[in-house]
């Protein structure tokens, strides 16, 4: 009996468990990748069919100063016309803030520290105003991409042509007004016919070199402004995924676990082994 018990925990506990180590090994640097890599191909998709050149956007996840000033530039110029309506005030303790750091500094409707992302502007009323609703930004990095959301957010320009004043490089004719024009400044889009191109070409029209212009400068300069840019698209990213982070050190932490439990696994099951053979 006794040695009917320890052939089967030899023979199928001892192996079996080998078996599932390695598995696991196998599979958990593949889900590791494939989330990134689901990540990486919507926006590639989007910046070919786009046209316009996107700038990369210089983000990083772990910098928690950097995601603490990309919620406040969000609450202060984005949470007036968009919601975030998957994300709750309380989540940004994740990011350092205290209860009423959230309550002081960055919620100014009266909301609940518990309360969603929420706008008090109807879509109707949005329509009649800017002629499109400003959408949801929870997800707004996952459908675009980061570097979709940095060039855009610097792409404005003043356009008299326009309901509101304003066009976008990135997002031709868009409903949304400049919300960070106090901290850019007011640029224009200049067109001069550029010298000797036009012979190359080989065509009639004359070929156009477009340029733009800072009219008037904003609160921050232009460096400055890219930052301020770079720490909001940075929170947009993590809106998007707010338990990233955590999600990929977990993993590299269950990658050592398991790496550190296959040794002595094979170890058991060569003593297991020993008398069988
Ligand atoms: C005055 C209202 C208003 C403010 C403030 C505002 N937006 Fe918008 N936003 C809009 C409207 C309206 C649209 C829809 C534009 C369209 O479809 O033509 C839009 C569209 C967008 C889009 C494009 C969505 C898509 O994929 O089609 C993004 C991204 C965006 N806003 C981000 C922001 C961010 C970030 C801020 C804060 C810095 C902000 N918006 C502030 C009104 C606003």
């Amino acid at each position: 009996m006794k040695k009917l018990a320890r052939f089967v925990l030899t023979s199928l506990f001892a192996p079996a468990l080998l078996l599932v180590s390695l598995a696991a090994l196998l599979v958990a640097p593949a889900a590791l990748l494939v989330a990134p890599a689901a990540l990486l191909v919507s926006p590639a998709a989007m910046a070919s069919e786009g046209g316009a050149r996107l700038d990369t956007a210089p983000i990083n996840q772990t910098d928690v100063i950097s995601l603490q000033r990309g919620a406040r530039t969000f609450a202060n110029y984005c949470l007036n016309c968009h919601s975030a309506s998957l994300m709750r005030w309380n989540r940004l303790e994740e990011l350092g803030l205290n209860e009423s750091q959230i309550m002081d500094n960055l919620m100014f409707t009266g909301a609940k520290v518990g309360d969603l992302m929420n706008v008090a502007m109807t879509r109707k009323d949005a329509r009649k105003w800017f002629g499109a609703a400003p959408p949801d930004l929870s997800v707004i990095a996952r459908a675009r991409g980061a570097d979709w959301l940095y060039s855009y957010l610097r792409g404005f320009y003043r356009d008299p042509a326009r309901p509101t004043g304003w066009n976008n490089t990135v997002f031709e004719n868009v409903g949304m007004p400049n919300p960070l024009w106090q901290l850019q400044g007011e640029r224009v889009r200049v067109e001069q016919a550029s010298k000797g191109v036009e012979s190359k070409e080989g065509h009639g029209a004359a070929a156009m070199a477009v340029k733009y212009e800072m009219v008037k400068p904003g609160s921050l300069t232009p460096v400055q402004y890219d930052e301020a840019v770079a720490d909001l698209v940075n929170f947009l990213v993590y809106m998007g995924e707010p338990a990233a982070t955590t999600r990929k050190q977990i993993g590299i932490f269950v990658l050592l676990y398991l790496l550190a439990l296959l040794p002595l696994v094979y170890l058991l099951k060569r003593e297991f082994w020993k008398d069988v053979h």
